[in-house]
């Protein structure tokens, strides 16, 4: 059984709490876009870990966890993270793969990230980790992967040609003396001898164990409405974060997917600049975020936060495929008296359910909420859906009906045991 799990609004709706539960039943879990943009928190036996490239599979013994070529890869910050792994005693060697094809991040990456974006006047909000420009490098077919770095010749000169025009760029047009040649060729060599043992040729890889029938869990970082397509574009990711983008990202076919689940909170937020129609706009944004500790595992920026928006997670499960759900974070709701859901837009006097494709419309809209009766209790302890309240069950049924696909697994708190699976 293949499986992709896809975040359904803007990110951080808990993938990485899911994706440990399911890696369980699972021989491999692979990641296929993004890079330490990322942030995926899992919390077991109270400790609490966050994972930015390595999958969030990592602490279940036996899996082998891929860094497929869709991810782009800092070398540095995958080395931090599987020093951090070491400490834990977290024994990740003979399972830890990482595609020959996957992008490198170098420094002018990084740098480019934060010129650019303090040059821009619609800015995005990036996470300043070199995401945007190593993406652009590789479409723009300058980009070093690698398994480039293991060929001398064509390291230094991919690496040349790249300084040559970027140093050009960043003297002229950003006043930065540029960078040297000499230091990122023998800090990237150092790289190399690093992490030559996990290199490897992740599309065989997967076929091999397709074919031994052994079950893959496919990553996704992210979520739809930062996708570079589907997504809030320009106020974006650079990657195919839906369902989709593994198979361009991992290199395994489409019918070797046999299911899609998708992981939404039971309300909404988002990091960063770009339209959010269901925004708090009242202290409940304090609230929220306070109860929900809503600040990015990966920069700690404080997470803007709404109510739950149907018509956007319409769109991602159609966009995405969706079979089964999970619905993260109830019990953050637990004080509400009411809690709304947005099931249509208000524009200029008209009133319609559909996902907008113009972003200066989703900009422009009023979100429409139908309210529903809060539960004011504790539901952290509850272990089985019977046991909700009947306002939580109502919520939830509500939503089912609302996005047309079966509530699977229901969170209730941030450990591993405080989940529902029904
Ligand atoms: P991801 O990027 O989708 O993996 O999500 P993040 O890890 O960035 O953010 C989700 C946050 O919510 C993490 O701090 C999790 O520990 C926490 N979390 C996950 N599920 C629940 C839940 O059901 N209730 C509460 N209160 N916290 C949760
Ligand atoms: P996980 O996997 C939430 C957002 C940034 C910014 C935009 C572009 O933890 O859900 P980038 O650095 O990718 O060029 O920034 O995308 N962003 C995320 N927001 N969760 C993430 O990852 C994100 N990764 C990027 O805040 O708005
Ligand atoms: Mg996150």
């Amino acid at each position: 059984m293949n499986t992709v799990l896809v975040g359904l609004q803007w990110g951080d709706e808990g993938k990485g709490k899911v994706i440990d539960i399911l890696a369980k039943d699972a021989d491999y879990i692979v990641r296929y876009q993004g890079g330490n943009n990322a942030g995926h928190t899992v919390v077991v036996n109270g400790k609490t870990s966050i994972f930015h490239l390595i999958p969030s599979g990592i602490l279940h013994k036996d899996k082998v966890c891929v860094i497929a070529n869709g991810v782009v890869v800092d070398p540095l910050a995958l080395l931090e993270e599987m020093k951090s792994l070491e400490k834990e005693k977290v024994d990740y060697a003979g399972r830890l793969k990482i595609s020959s094809q996957a992008h490198l991040i170098f420094p002018y990456h990084r740098i480019l990230d934060g010129l650019r974006e303090g040059k821009r006047r619609l800015k995005i909000g990036t996470t300043g980790r070199g995401i945007g420009p190593c993406y652009a490098d590789k479409v723009a077919r300058c980009g070093i992967r690698m398994g480039d770095l293991y060929n001398k010749e064509l390291f230094s000169g991919k690496l040349n040609d790249n300084l040559i025009e970027k140093n050009e760029i960043f003297k002229k047009v950003f006043q930065h003396s540029g960078f040297s040649f000499n230091e990122i060729y023998k800090e990237y060599l150092g790289y190399a001898r690093k992490l030559k043992p996990y290199v490897c040729n992740v599309p065989v890889l997967l076929d091999e164990a397709r074919g031994k029938n052994k079950s893959i869990l496919f990553e996704g970082a992210q979520g739809t409405f930062l996708d570079i397509d589907f997504g809030t574009y320009p106020f974006v990711t650079s990657s195919s974060c839906v369902a989709g983008g593994v198979c361009i990202g991992a290199g395994v076919p489409p019918t070797a997917i046999d299911k899609v689940i998708g992981v939404v909170k039971a309300y909404t937020t988002r990091v960063g600049e770009g339209p959010f129609p269901t925004e708090f706009k009242t202290s409940l944004m304090e609230e929220i975020r306070g109860k929900g500790k809503e600040f990015g595992a990966t920069t700690g920026r404080p997470r803007r936060c709404g109510w739950f928006d149907a018509v956007m997670a319409k769109f991602s499960v159609m966009i995405n495929g969706v079979d089964e759900m999970a619905v993260m974070k109830l019990d953050v709701l637990d004080e509400q008296k009411t809690i709304k859901i947005c099931t249509g837009y208000k524009y200029k006097g008209k009133i319609f359910d559909e996902y907008p494709q113009d972003l200066q419309v989703l900009s422009g809209v009023g979100a429409v909420y139908e309210e529903h009766p809060g539960w004011q209790e504790n539901i952290s302890g509850v272990r089985s859906y019977g046991q909700l309240p009947v306002s939580a069950r109502r919520y939830l049924d509500r939503l089912q009906e609302l996005l047309r696909v079966k509530i699977s697994y229901i969170s209730v708190g941030s450990k591993r045991e405080e989940t529902i699976v029904r």
